[in-house]
């Protein structure tokens, strides 16, 4: 017998469910648009060299849906846009005119463990700036990100930007604590998995990529301390006084003058992708069960080189739907959505022709209906149109059709009226505004 179940880790999408994530897809459209963000969008499937160079090893080894097409070629489905929009932008590198804002709502595919908040196909609105070397970059990108939160209702005591710098993580570990290019590395992949690893795990991962002179010198202990500090002024003479630290401090500056009082400097942020260069952020909800990144981003200026052209200053991110949905649900922000249908059209008796002109003219009217033309008894009709969750139900008879006046019958408040179809309509749609 063949399974009715989706694809693991995959969602099938009912109309509830759908309704849902197109409330979700316009919220986020509404904010891009209003920051002057035009809509992109790309194949699913690239060539799985787009991802080899800068993408990660996790990602690429452990998580990227890879075949062979029939032509022998090797592919991908995309598990994240960044490289596909890197390589859009390098195509038409000199046309495009800059500072150049995109976005789009791309599904993602990444073989992952399914678990809350983690699926293996998900959605993300990926949100790009190109062409901007300046803090101003940074400053508009999260202001995006913080009001896209704001636009499904969300306070700003409901979540937290963490920020961090890629330049002050590899100064801090490769000149300050005087650790190899190797160390460096195998070290942001440990404390990328810090919140995930138990503290005495974590403690040992970290005290094995040291050397023994550095352990007898306690550099273990004094990184530990580090990545524990979350107030700049905090930091030690030689860090505090990095010309990395010093951009963080007048981006702090930048978004504490926007209002945003929910920025965190955290040393611990490292983000998975090995092409961010420079200022990193992550989202989190305060709720702590709801403790997952509900997105990213950061600053990536040499990507597009990879493709042979000048490289552009770019800063984005990609917010997740499925731990956004998880932040509304638990934050109670998700409103309870009505079909998209009006009215379900009753016919009683023998009408269906007969009915066609006036049927016609409520859609051409502007209202969304659906006729049940089926022979059951009026009860079992309205109770189908009462279970999709329809508002109103409208009777169609020979009576209706002789006088032009129909019934029109609220499924919720249980009450019904006799009108002519052009009132009918504007009921319906005054009604839809509510
Ligand atoms: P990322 O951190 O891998 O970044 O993903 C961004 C967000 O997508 C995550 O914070 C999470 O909300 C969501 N996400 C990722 N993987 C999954 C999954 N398996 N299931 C559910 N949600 C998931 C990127 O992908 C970067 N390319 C973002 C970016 C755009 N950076 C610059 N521009």
């Amino acid at each position: 017998m063949l399974s009715t179940q989706p694809y693991k880790g995959a969602r099938d999408f009912y109309p509830e469910d759908k309704r849902l994530q197109k409330y979700i897809f316009t919220k986020m459209r509404d904010v891009v648009e209003r920051f002057g963000y035009e809509e992109y969008d790309a194949p699913i499937i690239e060539p799985l060299e787009l991802y080899l160079a800068k993408s990660g090893e996790e990602i690429v080894n452990e998580q990227t849906y890879v075949f062979e097409d029939r032509g022998g070629r090797t592919v991908t489905i995309r598990p994240e846009m960044t490289p596909t929009v890197s390589r859009m932008v390098a195509a038409r590198r000199q046309e495009l005119s800059y500072p150049l804002r995109l976005y789009s709502i791309p599904n993602l595919w990444r073989y992952e463990r399914p678990q809350r908040g983690r699926l293996r196909e998900h959605w993300q609105l990926n949100v790009d700036l190109f062409g901007m070397s300046g803090l101003a970059a940074e400053h508009e990108i999260i202001q995006v990100a913080d009001a896209v939160m704001h636009n499904f209702g969300a306070k700003r005591t409901d979540y937290i930007i963490k920020i961090n710098s890629r330049k002050f993580v590899n100064y801090m570990l490769s000149e300050y604590l005087q650790l190899n290019d190797v160390q460096t590395s195998t070290l942001i992949k440990i404390i990328d998995r810090m919140a995930k690893t138990p503290p005495a795990v974590f403690s040992a991962e970290v005290d094995a990529v040291f050397s023994p002179s550095a352990r007898e010198n306690k550099l273990p202990e004094q990184l530990l301390h580090l990545l524990k500090t979350n107030i700049i002024d905090d930091l030690p003479l030689p860090l505090r006084s990095h010309p990395s630290v010093e951009r963080l401090e007048s981006l702090f500056t930048l978004l504490h003058q926007s209002g945003m009082t929910n920025v965190e400097f955290d040393t611990s942020l490292m983000r998975g992708f090995d092409y961010y260069t420079d200022i990193v952020f992550e989202v989190f909800d305060t709720d702590p069960e709801n403790n997952r990144a509900m997105y990213g981003g950061g600053r990536y200026d040499g990507l597009i080189s990879l493709f042979g052209v000048e490289p552009l200053p770019t800063v984005g991110f990609g917010m997740g739907d499925v731990t956004l949905q998880n932040f509304l649900e638990s934050h109670n922000l998700l409103p309870k959505l009505k079909p998209e249908t009006d009215a379900y059209i009753v016919l009683i008796g023998d009408v269906y022709v007969r009915a066609q002109a006036a049927i016609n003219d409520f859609r051409n009217m502007g209202l969304k209906i659906a006729i049940d033309s089926t022979d059951r008894n009026v009860p079992s009709k309205i109770k189908a149109a009462s279970k999709k969750g329809i508002h109103y139900a409208i009777f169609i008879g020979e009576n209706e059709l002789d006088s032009e006046q129909f019934v029109l019958r609220d499924l919720i408040e249980g009450t019904e009226e006799r009108h002519s179809s052009s009132r009918i309509v504007s009921i319906i749609k005054d009604r839809r505004k509510k």
